[in-house]
């Protein structure tokens, strides 16, 4: 008979589970023949200005510990970015690099939650964001978007009346995406503006992830941004990358643009976290704010709209496929009817149509079983491989 011993694992560690998108995309990862849609990243490989200057870095020895709040001439081209796309002043010291955006979120989350705490976000909602905030002990609670397919141009709505509601005393912060990751559904100013209000009044955090937010298709430079109506003591965290517009998702580095309160406090936790982000990486991160980066961001932000011309094409032939046509970011959160479970469908199509999706239920526990109809795909692809893409998933569909 095994004696069950006192475990010093913490319950949020050992209750935790790999998300839907691991748990589908593990099953088959770098299969070949298999056209993988799950990630949120071209299928670009990094342009050779950002790599050479990397690899100048390293040349030139730059392979040692640096300023845990990120090297000071990206830190200065950042601040350069947010005001040349979104009219933003913001000071140097409100800007860290602490690694990637993940990274940021989890040193945002770390700076207002802990156990006992609960944070709103919007959703559906990348998962890593909820499963951090579960790891830093916290209650998830989703303030669901609203389908709106009844209007002439389907789209996702927050309301939030509702998402107020969620609120209560240990509600410490707000999480929003928008551009969100999966929908696409962009944030109005109006609503900011209403969340900030709200958010000022019963001292409750905002953390706003931007991470998609040149990627935009209505001809703006990016989409609304926090950083327009937050003063710089306002409890507003910023999230953003080199990620998702600049093909880096392996650099690892985004950025965090916090308080100016509380500087010192969120330097100790990059530095607690990771001591910094990767030196050389970021003197690449450094090359795409330069006007090449400026043209390589236009560049895949065509690609990507041409991406989404074909995932609507594609729609247009289908009887059993709809969308909500995102207004940004690089995915396509697809509506099947008639899919009873997202997952096993995912599941199905590795196998059946050699075609990787994540399963929509890995988007949050929204309470209903409303997303077990939806799956998610990535049109940030090279146009024919997409289009091949689609056309089995159509294939498979029409199977069901
Ligand atoms: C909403 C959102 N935030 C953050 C990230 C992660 O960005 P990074 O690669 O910089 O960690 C992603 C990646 O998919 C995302 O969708």
């Amino acid at each position: 008979m095994t004696t069950q011993r006192p475990s010093p694992i913490r319950p949020a560690i050992r209750h935790i589970r790999p998300n839907g998108i691991g748990a589908v995309s593990s099953t088959a990862l770098g299969q070949p023949d298999l056209i993988p849609l799950w990630f949120g990243e071209t299928d670009l490989v990094t342009p050779a200005f950002i790599s050479n200057a990397a690899k100048k870095a390293l040349d030139e020895g730059k392979t040692f510990y640096t300023h845990a709040d990120g090297i000071l001439p990206l830190r200065e081209a950042i601040r350069d970015f947010h005001k040349r796309t979104v009219g933003a002043n913001i000071a140097l010291d409100r800007i860290t690099v602490p690694g990637a955006a993940m990274m940021a979120v989890v040193c945002a989350l770390q700076c207002v939650v802990e156990a006992g705490d609960n944070v709103v976000c919007v959703s559906p909602v990348w998962p890593n964001v909820f499963q951090a905030g579960e790891i830093c002990g916290a209650q998830i609670r989703f303030a669901k978007l609203e389908e709106n397919w009844r209007s002439a141009t389907p789209h996702w709505h927050l309301d939030l009346d509702k998402l107020f509601a969620l609120c209560d005393a240990h509600t410490k912060a707000i999480f929003v995406a928008s551009p969100g990751n999966p929908t696409g559904w962009i944030m109005q100013p109006s609503e900011q503006r209403a969340v900030l209000e709200f958010a000022r009044k019963r001292g409750t955090a905002i953390i706003s992830d931007e991470v998609y937010g040149t990627l935009v298709y209505d001809g703006t430079p990016h989409a609304p941004s926090f950083l327009q109506i937050a003063e710089p003591d306002d409890n507003v965290f910023v999230i953003n990358s080199f990620s998702k517009p600049w093909a880096m998702t392996g650099w690892r580095v985004g950025w965090l643009v916090h308080p100016a309160a509380i500087k010192d406090s969120v330097n100790v936790l990059s530095m607690a976290n990771n001591t910094g982000a990767t030196v050389f990486a970021q003197y690449g991160a450094l090359a795409a704010l330069s006007p090449e980066g400026d043209a390589f961001r236009d560049k895949i932000r065509a690609r990507c709209h041409h991406g989404r011309e074909v995932t609507q094409t594609f729609i247009g032939t289908q009887n059993r496929i709809r969308w909500m046509k995102p207004e940004g970011a690089f995915y396509g959160f697809l509506n099947v009817e008639g899919m009873k479970n997202s997952h096993d469908f995912a599941i199905d199509l590795i196998k059946t149509a050699r075609v990787g999706v994540a399963p929509g239920t890995a988007f949050g526990d929204t309470g209903d079983s409303s997303l077990e109809s939806y799956v998610r795909i990535c049109f940030a692809q090279d146009p024919k491989l997409l289009e091949t893409g689609l056309e089995r998933l159509g294939k498979a569909v029409a199977a069901l």
